[in-house]
């Protein structure tokens, strides 16, 4: 057992997480999740994430988004936020075109209902190089789709449900190498339950008495991951945990 005592001040948290190599994933491609949760494992309050979220630790999400390839979010989420588009700092812009990638990451919907807001801007002011994606499965009702088609693009992966590892493929078969995961816990649960979460960004808020929802839901017959915690950063009562799924090679893997 280990006190953790506070450490040296860091100019950039930032800098932490971008010097993370996430260049050799389990799969076909690297999937973070990034989550908050109450100190009683809430992940929002009153059906939003905003009151549990520390100025810090929202200034940090919004920041994440520049390691990302392409952000994954849940349709509920979308509806339950009101989702908007991914906005990056002009040096974060310029950070990821010297390494070759577009200056912001799409964003991708997960929905079998296709019942989404299309006058958010997520659908109607989304840039060229990144335009929003819905990620289905084939079954998905002839005019619900029809619809989606003309704001935005669609990604089927999966019949009757989107299958995580199918989805995860087509991401890597457009060169997508990083998928950040915002959640919600549905979603998150799904990645989580088909192993296919790499690493978790989770946020604890000193904050309790929120929804009785969990940051990740687990699915029914899924069974218990494991994960190795890399890092804690500390600010305004909030804690940074960054965690890494065991490996198979691991010695203390099932
Ligand atoms: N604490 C945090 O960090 C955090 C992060 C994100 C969200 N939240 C909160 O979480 C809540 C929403 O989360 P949630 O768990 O209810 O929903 P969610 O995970 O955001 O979205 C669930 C929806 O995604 C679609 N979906 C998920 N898996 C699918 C699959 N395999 N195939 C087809 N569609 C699939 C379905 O959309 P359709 O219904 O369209 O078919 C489903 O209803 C909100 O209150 C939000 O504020 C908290």
């Amino acid at each position: 057992m280990k006190i953790l005592s506070p450490g040296n001040t860091l100019d950039d948290p930032m800098a932490t997480y971008l010097a993370v190599d996430r260049s050799a994933p389990r799969h076909e491609c690297w999937v973070a999740g990034h989550m908050v949760a109450g100190l009683d494992g809430t992940a929002a309050i009153g059906g939003k994430v905003g009151a549990l979220s520390t100025d810090v630790d929202q200034d940090l999400f919004r920041r994440m988004r520049q390691i990302a390839d392409v952000v994954l979010v849940g349709a509920e989420t979308v509806r339950k936020e009101g989702y908007g588009l991914v906005r990056l700092s002009d040096e974060a812009m310029a950070a990821r075109q010297a390494a070759g990638k577009p200056p912001t990451p799409p964003v991708a919907i997960v929905s079998g209902s296709l019942e989404l807001n299309w006058k958010l801007k997520l659908f109607r002011e989304a840039p060229e190089h990144a335009k929003t994606m819905i990620i289905t499965g084939e079954s998905a009702d002839p005019a619900a789709l029809a619809e989606a088609q003309q704001h935005a693009e669609i990604i089927f992966a999966g019949k009757d449900r989107v299958e995580p590892d199918a989805a995860l493929q087509a991401f890597a078969q457009r060169g997508y190498q990083v998928v950040l995961c915002e959640g919600g816990p549905t979603l998150l649960g799904e990645l989580v339950a088909a192993d296919r979460l790499d690493e978790l960004l989770l946020s604890i808020a000193p904050v309790m008495g929120g929804d009785n929802l969990p940051v990740s839901l687990r699915p029914d017959g899924a069974g218990i991951s494991r994960f190795q915690l890399q890092h804690v950063m500390g600010e305004d009562h909030t804690l940074f945990l960054r965690y890494e799924a065991l490996r198979d090679e691991d010695p203390n893997h099932e």
